[in-house]
């Protein structure tokens, strides 16, 4: 296959990417965008500071140009996120419980509405578990509503729409042998046995220059076999090792419930950690060795 998409459809995959609606406009972005990617997260403009920056004051105008651009070239979107910790606008953690709930149900109502039939996945909850441990992590949701917050937001989310796939997203869960790792696989068992609903689970895959770990596709599998869908949602890696890239995406082809791998930008100068050089085209949109390595691991 020439382009990633391409090479991740030969299996039923998708190959993604990052991407910031300001950086449509440049040609040298969008054409890479368009030539090796059939998925896309916006980086930031479906966050809760963008869309609902005051109480019921909602903007939806830089995450419509990102859906504009996919359904004009064919690419299907992750929305990412609903509630989330971080990005968070103050006034959401100034509010008392039961406001606080109001506003959450509120907020994922809102947002999910407005995209409806135009996201193939929603990162319903993000980074809800706190690293080094089983437990969740302490935010305006968990210290305020208590540790219910994850069920509800997904039994809200379904209650908004019954058709698009509900993701819980998180990094530092792809070693199985770590407590989070833990903590999330039994949120996700206890889901499943009680029926609330989830489908998919995000592994972010912010790695560092040793790539992923060893047990990735062991955890990778272990998620499946609960019954939800699994996907690399994030994966950058310092240096961009090529053994890394491959060794992430032959993880992801030996799991048949891996429906794909997304990169958290498009060249080393669109990263968020770009100092590490960690995605697969350079700075001057040159595919670099991991990249090679990617096209012919899918
Ligand atoms: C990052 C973006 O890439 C940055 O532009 C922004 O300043 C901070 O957030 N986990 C996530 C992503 O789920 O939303 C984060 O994206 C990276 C870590």
């Amino acid at each position: 296959a020439s382009s990633l998409g391409a090479a991740a459809a030969q299996s039923g995959r998708y190959f993604g990417t990052a991407v910031a609606a300001n950086k449509l406009g440049t040609s040298a972005y969008a054409t890479i965008l368009d030539r090796e990617f059939n998925m896309i997260t916006p980086e930031n403009e479906m966050k809760w500071d963008a869309t609902e920056p005051a109480r019921g004051s909602f903007s939806f105008g830089s995450a419509d140009q990102i859906v504009s651009h996919a359904q004009a070239h064919g690419q299907r979107m992750r929305g990412h996120t609903l509630v989330w910790h971080s990005q968070l606008p103050g006034w959401v953690g100034g509010l008392a419980a039961a406001d606080l709930q109001t506003a959450m149900d509120n907020h994922i109502t809102q947002v999910m509405n407005h995209f409806k039939g135009k996201i193939y996945a929603w990162d319903v909850v993000n980074e809800a578990f706190a690293d080094g441990s089983t437990q969740h992590r302490s935010s305006p949701f968990q210290d305020k509503l208590g540790g219910g917050f994850i069920e509800h937001a997904f039994r809200t989310a379904r209650s908004v729409d019954a058709n698009v796939k509900l993701c819980y997203n998180d990094y530092n869960i792809e070693n199985w042998s770590d407590a989070k790792t833990q903590g999330v696989y039994s949120m996700v068992k206890d889901f499943k046995a009680r029926g609330v609903p989830i489908d998919c689970v995000g592994f972010q895959g912010h790695f560092g220059s040793g790539g992923p770990p060893a047990s990735l596709q062991t955890t990778l599998s272990a998620f499946a076999a609960l019954g939800v869908d699994v996907q690399i949602t994030e994966l950058d890696i310092a240096q961009a090792p090529s053994s890394g890239y491959a060794n992430t995406v032959n993880a992801c082809l030996a799991v048949a419930r891996c429906t794909g791998v997304t990169v958290w930008g498009i060249r080393d100068s669109d990263s968020w950690r770009s100092g590490d050089n960690p995605l697969l085209f350079d700075g001057n949109g040159n595919a670099k060795a991991a990249y090679t390595s990617v096209l012919n691991t899918l």
